[in-house]
């Protein structure tokens, strides 16, 4: 019997659409506003699922405590109120678009759970966009 739980998280962070390997218009007929030069920001709300068997002592898939703990040391400290671009190296040459963040933060997550654990991360960017990544 598999459960899935869930934790809500947040962190700001700006960020700026583009490829170094493209020119301004080319990044700008893409990326549009994304590619401002001076960067700009986003209020992302983080959904972070784990699917898994019930522990037969606890009665939990995975304590909450220990979920919550993760997310902060690897994502709220790494990411909050930073420049995705200048200040996180995961997108030093990794253009940071939501579903580019979704990965980084599975990656990040995964290898702190069990392995036999699920993982979904769903990522607002904004309260009606926003993707998911489960490792596919
Ligand atoms: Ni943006």
């Amino acid at each position: 019997m598999k459960v899935t739980v869930s934790r809500k998280a947040h962190f700001n962070a700006a960020h700026r659409l583009f490829r170094k390997d493209w020119g301004f218009e080319k990044n700008d007929e893409i990326f549009g506003k994304c590619n401002n030069p001076n960067f700009h920001g986003h209020n992302y709300e983080l959904i972070v699922s784990v699917t898994g068997e019930i522990d037969k002592e606890t009665g939990f898939v995975i304590d909450m405590k220990i979920l919550k703990d993760i997310i902060k040391s690897e994502i709220e400290d790494a990411f909050d109120h930073k420049n995705l671009n200048l200040e996180v190296p995961e997108f030093k040459e990794l253009n940071p678009t939501a579903e580019n963040i979704a990965v980084v933060i599975y990656n990040k997550i995964k290898p702190k759970l069990d392995d036999v654990m699920e993982l979904e991360i769903t990522l607002y960017e904004t309260p009606r966009n926003f993707v998911s990544y489960s490792g596919a």
